[in-house]
């Protein structure tokens, strides 16, 4: 691991806290003795031991999993806010935090085009629950109305809508990946949709469905739109540098009645920091509630009244305030280079795979990533092989350090049949998976690639 900033960052930082809180009287005896310094130490050794039984996240050469370490300001913010362990339910748990996360959503929800006062919005623990306050709000709006979302939709809405007791339906999506409109329009000549779910960015291959012509969709059904960018919304800010489709659907974004996006995904956090934003503020009469407890200290709005979770981390607040502070949320900051530095990297790595000309690899028929996921199918007689290669091939990179990630995704996908058409077997087939979503993939590319390439060799045989 390199030199690690934050100690000496938080070190600081803690010291300015302290004068902050200088005015109270001292409470000495708190403070650890020796052996209980001692006794702390060893077992955060042995902590620190537990730990490396990990994949190394933090590293380059982990190319797998939807995983960005968080800044070290976003860490050293987080840990500092631990020593007042703030709580965002109400002022009276987390006064500075509570106006700190306000403002850090007002930032997000300005990159998304919603004006300071024009929308509803707060930080939720995960994107599970921020999902499932934008699917609870539009079960409150139309009662008993389905809620349809892609079948490459992330799974979680089709177990929060059972946990809200809405209807729910699937849609297929093309071989890109992205919802098909006219099944799409199927189920909304039906006339029962209540809300439509649109993904951009889906989880397993970053395939952004096509947000404006589902918008286009509304002057003849009534329904609402409700947007899961949890992984690509960030996205937006460079927006203009995607392919067309993908262009075109996030300028369609400000449209949408709801959006959820993970500040732990690509928004440099750590973990239990989601967010969900709606676009019309009248949302907040469904959370309206009456608390004995709470809201005394404040007249101004507790953020506990506009979201269905009572207790929230107040330091995932301030983490993330603290690293937008440092990386504003501007199309030519440092932050959007960084998001257009790791789709770089993933359009390097289809054009390699793509460049082995079908002879080990089939990549997806529909063309090059639309965001920073890269995702190729093994070349075999039959998928249960292919599956079986990627698995085998998953393993040896592993061996030599390099972390990717597996991916089931529908067979023709990939393979056309003799006549050009793709195939239209309906399969699963195991493939590999790499989520280059650090800014520092781009540099190690070259690195990563001849793992991989080494790896291949040892599976294949070649
Ligand atoms: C598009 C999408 N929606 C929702 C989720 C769920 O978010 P979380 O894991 O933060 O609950 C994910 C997670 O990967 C996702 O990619």
């Amino acid at each position: 691991m390199t030199q690690d900033p934050v100690p000496g960052l938080l070190a600081r930082a803690t010291r300015r806290l302290a004068e902050e809180f200088a005015a109270l009287p001292e409470v000495a005896e708190t403070s650890p003795d020796d052996a209980q310094l001692a006794a702390m130490a060893n077992v955060l050794e042995l902590t620190a031991h537990r730990l490396g039984d990990n994949y190394p996240y933090f590293h380059p050469l982990y190319a797998g999993q939807m995983l960005k370490p968080p800044h070290p300001l976003a860490r050293a913010a987080y840990a500092l806010a631990m020593s007042i362990n703030p709580n965002n339910h109400a002022r009276d748990g987390g006064r500075a935090s509570s106006i700190m996360e306000i403002e850090a959503v007002a930032a997000i929800a300005a990159m998304f085009g919603w004006a300071q006062s024009g929308y509803l919005g707060h930080l939720t623990s995960s994107g599970t629950l921020a999902n499932l306050e934008a699917l609870w709000a539009a079960g409150q709006i139309a009662p008993g109305r389905r809620i349809v979302g892609s079948e490459q939709a992330h799974y979680t809405h089709q177990r929060i809508s059972a946990v809200l007791k809405l209807p729910y339906s699937s849609v297929p999506s093309d071989n890109s990946g992205r919802m098909s409109l006219e099944a799409l329009e199927t189920e909304l000549r039906k006339g029962d949709v209540g809300t439509v779910v649109v993904t951009l960015g889906t989880t397993a291959i970053g395939a952004v469905d096509s947000l404006d012509q589902v918008m286009a969709l509304r002057s003849r059904y009534d329904f609402r739109v409700h947007v899961d960018a949890a992984y690509g919304g960030y996205f937006r800010l460079i927006s203009d540098r995607l392919d067309e489709p993908a262009r075109r659907a996030y300028a369609a974004i400000h449209q949408a009645d709801s959006i959820v996006v993970d500040p732990h995904k690509h928004g440099l956090q750590p973990y239990g920091c989601g967010c969900v934003l709606f676009r019309d503020p009248g949302v907040g009469r469904f959370y309206k509630h009456d608390s004995p407890y709470t809201y005394f200290t404040s007249k101004e709005l507790h953020l506990g009244e506009i979201s269905l979770e009572c207790s929230r981390a107040g330091a995932a607040a301030v983490a993330l305030w603290a690293t937008q502070q440092l990386l504003p949320l501007t199309p030519d900051g440092e932050f959007a280079r960084g998001l257009a530095s790791g789709r770089r990297a993933a359009l390097e790595l289809d054009r390699r795979l793509r460049e082995d000309h079908g002879r080990w690899v089939e990549p997806l028929l529909s063309g090059p990533p639309e965001l920073d996921i890269v995702v190729w199918k093994l070349k075999a007689e039959a998928p249960q092989r292919a599956s079986a290669l990627a698995q085998q091939i998953f393993a040896a990179c592993g061996t030599r350090n390099l972390h990717l990630a597996l991916v089931q995704l529908p067979e023709d996908w990939f393979r056309r049949t003799d006549a050009g058409v793709p195939h239209s077997g309906s399969e699963l087939v195991t493939c590999l998976r790499s989520v280059l979503m650090k800014p520092e993939h781009e540099a190690w590319l070259d690195r990563i690639w001849q793992e991989y390439v080494a790896a291949s060799q040892e599976v294949l045989g070649e």
